[in-house]
């Protein structure tokens, strides 16, 4: 959420049938990638269906203040005129990523090898968000990162003046650290080489690919091996941005939960690093197909068809998947407390330092809709209600983040009672049109005035 925006309670009640198409917005992270690689290209990108929710339009914001000219000239579509490579400037104020992990990690790799020196600071959810994971690699190149204690933000860091270039072995799967490491690489000299065990969205090494840069994945015993060759001369690129599954996920999961549903979800990027859900979902007897399937631009895409699924059951679902599917567990969660039986997720301690600690957030709002939720230190256990028998009734916390908020809401659509949340504001930084998308679909959603 903007540092400025003011709480926004919501309440869902009992909805549906849910008809109808739902076009949901550009992908976030490619998205951020289309922003900072277009600033580090020599020549004018053009990108169509940007994602315009307030994470990106913070790194737009960015890519201002380190020299490129960001500009919007519709709904949308946007050009970015890029500095090349080296050729960021030093910003004069503080770069405010928002709320926005993706942003903020994404864009100090960026500029830890040029020699300048920048701050950065987010919302009050951003700066309790570990950066030691993004400060610790940088150093190896050189950069100096003056953070808060515990290694947060806000945190300055001093480039590195003649970078080193690293080989460094991702400690956590996370597609946001080994991207600042490539993106660090990229005005590094020779070869930038990041290792990661297990696979985790791609979009960097394939746009940076796509953008003209010498970049080889190789799978070895230690995982997936990405060898960079720095300082290519980007070339700029007309990218048009697929539609996000991870929202997505909200239409087609509430469409599966609330009766008599039949929703058309088009043009959804099915990138095996990021269609984990879906998998899932089929898994616990979803009815949920795969229409048109195609290629575009290179990636996997299809129409989404959901629809009311009376007999789901919970399952459990494979650790090795968790990567392919990290923002979904709220939501998935959502959709298990209204299954039949236990839904086992395990391997997913990442999901306690996102924009929230999701466990937590969920497993709280849950309990108290009259769910039963266990949980531990890298799972949780959701032990299902059954089709439209979740008590519901209760208000929720969103702790400032946009998938605790959505996912709520959802679990009031198909409750007993209605749900509400405390601040629906958040819903901005992803999934801007999510409430009117919903209630053209027919959803019951209000502002409540209650605080
Ligand atoms: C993202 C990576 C994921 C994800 C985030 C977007 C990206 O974070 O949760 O919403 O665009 O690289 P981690 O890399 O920290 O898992």
């Amino acid at each position: 959420m903007s540092s400025h925006a003011v709480a926004r309670p919501m309440i869902a009640y009992k909805s549906g049938p849910l008809t109808g198409e739902a076009h949901v917005p550009g992908d976030k992270s490619i998205s951020h990638r289309s922003l900072i690689l277009g600033a580090l290209s020599v020549g004018t990108t053009t990108i169509k269906g940007l994602l315009e929710g307030d994470d990106v339009l913070d790194t737009a914001k960015a890519m201002r203040a380190f020299g490129a000219i960001v500009t919007q000239h519709a709904a949308g579509n946007w050009s970015v005129d890029g500095v090349g490579v080296g050729g960021f400037c030093e910003p004069d104020t503080v770069i405010d990523c928002g709320n926005s992990g993706t942003g903020v990690r994404l864009i100090m790799g960026a500029m830890a090898t040029h020699p300048i020196r920048a701050t950065f600071t987010g919302d009050a959810s951003l700066n309790k968000r570990p950066m030691a994971r993004i400060s610790d690699p940088l150093a190896l190149f050189g950069a100096q990162t003056y953070g808060r204690s515990g290694g947060r933000l806000p945190m300055t860091i001093i480039g590195a003046e003649t970078p080193t270039p690293v080989r460094y072995e991702v400690p956590v799967p996370s597609a946001q650290v080994k991207s600042a490491v490539l993106l660090a690489g990229l005005n590094t000299p020779g070869k930038t080489v990041v290792i990661e065990q297990e696979a985790t969205r791609d979009h960097t090494e394939r746009m940076l690919r796509g953008f003209g840069a010498e970049i080889s994945v190789q799978i070895t015993d230690a995982g997936r091996e990405i060898t960079l060759t720095g300082q290519p001369e980007l070339q700029p690129q007309d990218i048009t941005v697929p539609r996000d599954p991870s929202s997505a996920a909200f239409p087609v999961c509430a469409a599966l939960i609330t009766e008599g549903s039949d929703v058309l979800v088009p043009n959804i990027g099915l990138n095996p690093t990021r269609s984990g859900l879906f998998t899932t979902l089929r898994e616990m007897g979803a009815d949920l197909e795969y229409e048109n399937e195609r290629v575009e631009g290179g990636e996997p895409v299809a129409d989404l068809r959901a629809r009311f699924s009376q007999n789901m059951r919970g399952i459990e679902v494979p650790s090795e998947r968790a990567a392919s599917m990290i923002d979904e567990y709220p939501i998935l969660s959502v959709v298990a407390a209204n299954a039949q039986g236990d839904t086992v997720m395990r391997g997913v301690k990442e999901l306690r330092v996102k924009e929230s600690d999701r466990i937590d957030a969920m497993a709280t709002g849950l309990r108290a809709n009259g769910v039963t939720v266990e949980d531990g230190p890298d799972w949780w256990i959701v032990s299902g209600c059954g089709a439209q028998a979740v008590p519901g009734g209760a208000k929720c916390a969103s702790h400032l983040d946009h998938r605790i908020a959505m996912s709520f809401l959802i679990l009031g659509m198909a409750s007993k009672n209605p749900v509400s949340i405390d601040d629906g504001s958040p819903i901005a930084t992803s999934f801007p049109i999510f409430e009117s998308l919903m209630a053209a679909l027919g959803a019951r959603l209000e502002h409540s005035q209650e605080r």
